[in-house]
């Protein structure tokens, strides 16, 4: 798969000045209890709830994790204090920022798997993006046959066993964040999704609508470390990418 790798920077990003760039944001989700104690304060009492309710204690904190650095970069674009940023939620589950909580103009997506969350922000325009821990354990036949097209599953078949997840997952991940820049559920036609043309650079992905207008999506191969699959889908129009770490001191 040819793949232009994004440097992520670690300097902290001025505001989001045109509706051209995008932000994407990488963090590790592992962090000290104290680091934790202080993103549990600016979290609301529905998240500090849903946290309560994970049966396993490393996935309750690596949500208060990714929720609380989610408060924390959104702060920092809105300039307001994470703690007081109010979230509203989409048929589908999708989060959005209130309207009065600078939803009017401020977008973004956010996702995690395992040890990394990836978040995307930019001005108006939907976004999604996806990560995935490559696994070796998936059932990746059933899963192509029923969700991948059928030249993506043609190319799939094609590559030697021993890479066919890596492929199996960034083809997965391109879908998913298309699936999550729309802001659908279930409903999304996974297999009229065809991803297989991306190639580095953002790649334009059309996809067939119910009257039969198509609409357009760009995405983008991320790559946020060893072991991971990601991707990030924007609405159409010209698109600046920039990807950050998290870790900075304005953030401790
Ligand atoms: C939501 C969904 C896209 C999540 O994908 P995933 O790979 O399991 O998880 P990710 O880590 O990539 O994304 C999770 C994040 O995406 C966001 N999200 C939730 N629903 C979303 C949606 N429909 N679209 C876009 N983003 C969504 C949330 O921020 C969530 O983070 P949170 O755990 O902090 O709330 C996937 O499970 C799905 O398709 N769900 C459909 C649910 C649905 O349609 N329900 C119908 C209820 S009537």
């Amino acid at each position: 798969m040819a793949a232009n790798k994004q440097q992520w920077q670690q300097v902290l990003p001025g505001a989001l000045a045109h509706a051209e760039e995008v932000h994407v944001w990488c963090a590790s989700l592992d962090l000290s209890a104290h680091q934790r104690e202080n993103l549990l304060h600016t979290l609301s009492a529905d998240e500090v709830a849903r946290a309560g309710r994970f049966f396993f204690r490393k996935d309750q904190d690596r949500f208060i994790a990714a929720r609380g650095i989610l408060r924390n970069i959104l702060g920092h674009y809105l300039g307001e204090a994470p703690r007081s940023i109010r979230f509203a939620y989409s048929p589908h589950g999708k989060p959005v920022l209130e309207a009065n909580s600078g939803g009017d103009s401020l977008c973004f997506n956010l996702s995690h798997s395992d040890r990394f969350a990836l978040y995307a922000v930019a001005l108006n325009r939907n976004m999604g993006v996806d990560i995935e821990h490559i696994r070796y354990d998936v059932a990746v036949e059933q899963i192509t046959r029923r969700f991948f097209s059928p030249g993506e599953a043609s190319l799939l078949g094609g590559i030697p066993e021993k890479e066919r997840y890596e492929v199996f997952f960034q083809y997965w991940t391109r879908k998913e964040s298309v699936l999550k820049a729309k802001g659908e559920g279930l409903s999304f036609p996974m297999e009229q999704c065809d991803v297989s043309c991306i190639h580095g650079e953002l790649s334009a992905v059309t996809l067939p609508g119910k009257n039969g207008e198509a609409s357009c999506w760009y995405v983008q191969d991320l790559f946020p470390g060893k072991g991971y699959a990601a991707a990030i889908a924007v609405e159409g129009g010209d698109c600046k990418l920039s990807c950050f770490l998290y870790n900075l001191p304005k953030f401790p």
